[in-house]
């Protein structure tokens, strides 16, 4: 059981289950011992109107006599008594037409005791003295049993239903005791590296779990602190990169238009160049992020069709993808408008579709799938390659992330998704990635609502992204 709300309900319905069966347990033998001591009672009263029938002057009696009178006494009460009266002189001077011949048992040094006879039943035997007689005094204890077997019954009803309803009141209670640590679950679950300022809310009342609150919130506290100090840290590096790099580049620039390298000097510096055009880019990128994390850029959302949007990308995609040896195909669904910034959106594909070049091999088709339906606009890319594996496909939209899964000569930087995720959730879309029909390739899927009611880039995204099922 791995809730504590489960586990609780159920050590609450134990409790409360064993605790209702000790009492009844006790109820039993109280019960029994008053039902079992009301049979003495009865036992000695029959005893007495004996003794009262035979009168002070009883040892002066013949043993017929003595007979007759008992059997005067006892006949009304033939089905409730069994009686033995006997004294080492006369020998049985009275004994019940109902015992059928068969003697009550005795148990030497007790004067109340239970019995059973053969064909008779349990009895709740009395013997009692009148000298010089022996009175055994025996009545049905079976009604005992019956009431008892009935309370056996009645309890354990009781019991099913007891745990049922504990069972009920002790999911009842739990939920109710571990509603503040829900609260903290759900509020802590929602403060992620976009949402960091939120807290959970700390009641009044100074218990354990308002401490625990207090306690996660100063834990946010300086995570929020220390995100902050990172973000800061990469926007400020990147912004004071660019002037230096800029000037290392002017530099390089100058010494290539001199014209007075020697080949190999000229190679050299050439090879500066691109490595310095990467790291500008880089630069770029980063800035990118820190600003669309700061929420500062705005993006220039405006109506558009997305079919001709696409049929203007797909003329430069299916050139470039050709001229990488891949194939290109585009299909579309549905019709209207949709509120995006096309240069965005065009950077996004263009990643993407640069992810799916790499990955796809010779001759591979690399299908973009764009569709409008219900207010959302699904836009898709798909490739034949090796694919992702399905734990690490969240993964590739974290800022330097590169798998070894692409073989060759891989100069990308990690960038590129985490980017597109960015953008994507700057128009309050979200994007993730699926494998590819038949479980084969990639597919990267991101959606953007259709219509967009407030342009408001200072709201997070909507939603984080988070992988959508397979549709394979
Ligand atoms: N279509 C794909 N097929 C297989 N793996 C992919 C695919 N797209 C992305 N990946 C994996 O995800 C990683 C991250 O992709 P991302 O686009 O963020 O970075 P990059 O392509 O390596 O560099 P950049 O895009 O910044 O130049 C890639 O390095 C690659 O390992
Ligand atoms: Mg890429």
């Amino acid at each position: 059981m791995r809730s504590i709300g489960t586990r609780l309900a159920a050590w609450y319905a134990l409790a409360a289950t064993v605790t209702l069966a000790c009492l009844f347990v006790v109820g039993y033998q109280l019960l029994q011992s008053y039902l079992i001591h009301g049979l003495d009672l009865l036992n000695a009263a029959e005893f007495e109107q004996i003794r009262a029938r035979l009168g002070p002057d009883y040892k002066t009696l013949t043993s017929e006599v003595i007979n007759q009178r008992i059997r005067e006494t006892t006949e009304y009460a033939s089905v409730l008594f069994y009686i033995d009266i006997h004294s080492e002189q006369h020998g049985t001077v009275f004994y019940s037409s109902n015992l059928q011949g068969r003697a009550i048992p005795d148990i030497p040094g007790k004067h109340t005791y239970d019995a059973a006879i053969a064909g008779v039943g349990e009895l709740r035997v009395a013997e009692f003295v009148l000298p010089p007689f022996d009175v055994t005094i025996a009545t049905s204890a079976s009604q005992v049993r019956k009431v008892m077997e009935g309370y056996i019954e009645v309890c354990s009803a009781l019991l099913a239903a007891m745990l049922v309803v504990s069972v009920i009141i002790g999911f009842g209670l739990s939920r109710l005791a571990l509603k503040p640590v829900r609260l903290i679950r759900e509020t802590a679950n929602r403060i992620r590296s976009d949402n960091l300022s939120e807290r959970i809310p700390v009641g009044q009342v100074r218990d354990e779990i308002s401490e625990l609150a207090r306690l996660l919130n100063q834990m946010f506290d300086r995570l929020e602190y220390s995100f902050n100090q990172i973000r800061r840290f990469t926007a400020e590096a990147s912004h004071e990169l660019k002037t230096p790099l800029s000037l290392v580049r002017l530099q390089a620039e100058k010494l290539l238009v001199a014209g007075d390298l020697s080949a190999a000097h000229e190679d050299a510096v050439q090879m500066q160049l691109e490595e310095l055009a990467r790291l500008n880019r880089i630069i770029e990128e980063l800035l990118f992020l820190s600003r669309a994390e700061a929420r500062v850029i705005t993006l220039d959302l405006k109506p558009l069709d997305p079919e001709r949007f696409l049929h203007g990308f797909a003329q430069d995609a299916r050139v470039l993808a050709e001229h990488h040896g891949r194939q290109f195909v585009l299909t579309r669904e549905g019709e209207g408008t949709v509120a995006f910034e096309d240069k965005r959106v065009r950077q996004v594909l263009l990643n993407l579709l640069a992810n799916a070049v790499d990955a796809s091999p010779r001759d591979g088709v690399i299908t973009l799938r764009s569709s409008l339906a219900a207010g959302l606009w699904r836009v898709s890319v798909e490739d034949q390659g090796p694919g992702v594996p399905g734990e690490q496909r969240e993964r590739i939209f974290e800022r330097f992330v590169r798998l070894d899964n692409r073989g060759g000569d891989d100069k990308g930087s990690g960038l590129g998704l985490a980017i597109c995720r960015s953008i994507i959730e700057l128009h309050h879309g979200r994007i993730w990635a699926e494998s590819g029909a038949d479980g084969r390739g990639l597919r990267v899927v991101f959606e953007i609502p259709a219509t967009q009611i407030a342009v408001d880039t200072t709201k997070g995204p909507a939603e984080k992204t988070r992988p959508a099922p397979e549709l394979a």
